[in-house]
């Protein structure tokens, strides 16, 4: 929940630096971030790939969509993993960052030309198709530059993994990729091979977000391996990679399951041994994209309490709203998703009596509502400092200017040391896109 770095033992610190000496320096809400616990998590998916599949091993592909911005590709770069880029905007930072551009993977199911074509002069390593239009927009773009452009199809292998509704995206009546189940991926198949300037790498499949068992990894893998085989019964020759996607959970409650690397890498390497073998293919080169459980637990929220205020309902009982300065535009997950979490007084401890509380926002939208009901200490006061762990992943990467709410800034904690690394919005940033 979390990062390695934070304590909570008397008021809340990261690194030594307590949330009333960030709060004065940085102003609230802000995004605090441990650096350290970041570099650690993306470099133990790397380890537990690398140890899993050994010489098999393909490339862990940080998903940004998650959460980037230059700095944060920067230590992707050094950590020497990939990046997972959706759209132009994220390929731009990730090339800003300095990320190689053979580690940089091209995703979304609506790539525009424009995107693609940067993509492809860039000469990121892979592009993962997403329909027939784009297969021959790709072919198109890589031809006039005179390239040949490696991909992947994703493919929906057809799953219901536990999820929220939103956040599942492998079983049929979806947007994404091309159904294994109803030919849909076979079409694709046949049809790549019509262009020579698009060279078929393998196949790739997400499954969902936020999973927290293994088996639906386990299926995703065997029925991509059985199409490989499929595909080396037809053509003669074995495809060299699979990418198994991101999508595992982490900690946002106590008490709260996670996935762990070598939890998930024993599941997968197991799946894909067994499958390949039964098959009798060679294994192919694994890649993965993990997101979240890279960058969720690595950023606590930070709140100034506002307004303090009980409400009496119909059934006589009293409901405790407590306000901070932010809300819905810095963590829209609550309202989208019905995510949960948590959160804690940040700036003293207190003695007093947990009153069951509901934390909300500051925007004009009775569902903006971060916790619906949280035991918080009774004494709690305007000035008081709140932090909600694990809001690292698709927090700030969703915020919005609902409102005309400045956007919350960045900051990153190591050795003692805060500084920024995306500058808190301005209303002068807000009113600068105004004609
Ligand atoms: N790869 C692909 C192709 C994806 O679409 C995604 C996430 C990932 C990897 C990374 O998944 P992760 O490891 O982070 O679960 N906004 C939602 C999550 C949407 C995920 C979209 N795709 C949320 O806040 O829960």
């Amino acid at each position: 929940m979390w990062s390695s770095n934070v304590s909570i033992s008397n008021e809340l610190s990261i690194s030594g630096l307590s949330a009333t000496e960030l709060a004065n320096e940085f102003g609230t809400p802000a995004f605090i971030m441990d650096e350290a616990d970041f570099r650690a998590r993306a470099a133990s998916w790397n380890q537990a790939l690398q140890q899993g599949f050994g010489e098999n091993a393909g490339h862990v592909y940080y998903a940004a969509k998650a959460f980037i911005c230059t700095e944060v590709a920067r230590w992707i770069k050094d950590v020497g993993i990939g990046i997972d880029v959706c759209t132009g905007g994220e390929l731009a930072v990730a090339l800003a960052g300095g990320i190689e551009p053979a580690k940089i993977e091209l995703h979304g199911n609506n790539k525009s030309a424009n995107e693609i074509e940067k993509a492809v002069l860039a000469g990121v390593g892979t592009i993962v198709l997403d329909s027939l239009y784009e297969i021959e927009r790709v072919g198109a773009i890589a031809t006039k530059h005179g390239k040949v452009q490696r991909v992947l199809l994703r493919l929906t292998p057809g799953i219901e993994a536990h999820t929220h509704e939103s956040i599942a995206t492998a079983h049929e009546d979806v947007k994404f990729g091309f159904s294994i189940a109803s030919g849909a991926a076979w079409k694709a198949i046949e049809t790549v091979q019509n262009y020579p300037a698009i060279e078929l790498r393998g196949f790739h499949a997400h499954i969902g977000s936020q999973i927290l068992d293994t088996s639906s990894f386990e299926i995703s893998a065997e029925r991509l391996i059985a199409l490989l085989a499929k595909f080396r019964d037809e053509f003669g020759v074995e495809l060299p990679e699979l990418d198994l996607g991101g999508g595992y959970g982490i900690h946002y409650l106590p008490g709260d399951e996670e996935l762990a690397p070598t939890v998930v890498m024993r599941a997968l390497v197991t799946a894909v041994t067994t499958s390949c073998s039964l098959h009798n293919l060679s294994i192919p080169r694994i890649s993965i994209e993990p997101g979240r459980a890279i960058v969720g637990p690595t950023m606590f929220t930070l709140y100034e309490v506002g307004t303090v205020k009980d409400v009496i309902l119909e059934n006589g009982d009293k409901r405790r709203y407590i306000s901070v300065d932010g809300g819905m535009s810095e963590n829209i997950r609550p309202a989208l998703y019905s995510a949960e979490y948590t959160a804690v007084l940040a700036n003293r401890t207190s003695n007093q009596r947990a009153i069951s509380s509901r934390l909300v926002g500051k925007h004009c939208e009775t569902g903006d509502i971060l916790i619906r009901d949280i035991a918080l200490a009774g004494d709690i006061a305007p000035g008081d400092l709140l932090a909600t762990p694990a809001t690292g992943a698709y927090g700030r990467s969703m915020a919005s200017n609902y409102n005309h709410v400045p956007r919350p800034p960045v900051i990153a904690v190591a050795n003692g040391k805060a500084r920024v690394i995306v500058r808190r919005e301005t209303e002068a940033d807000l009113l600068a896109l105004d004609i």
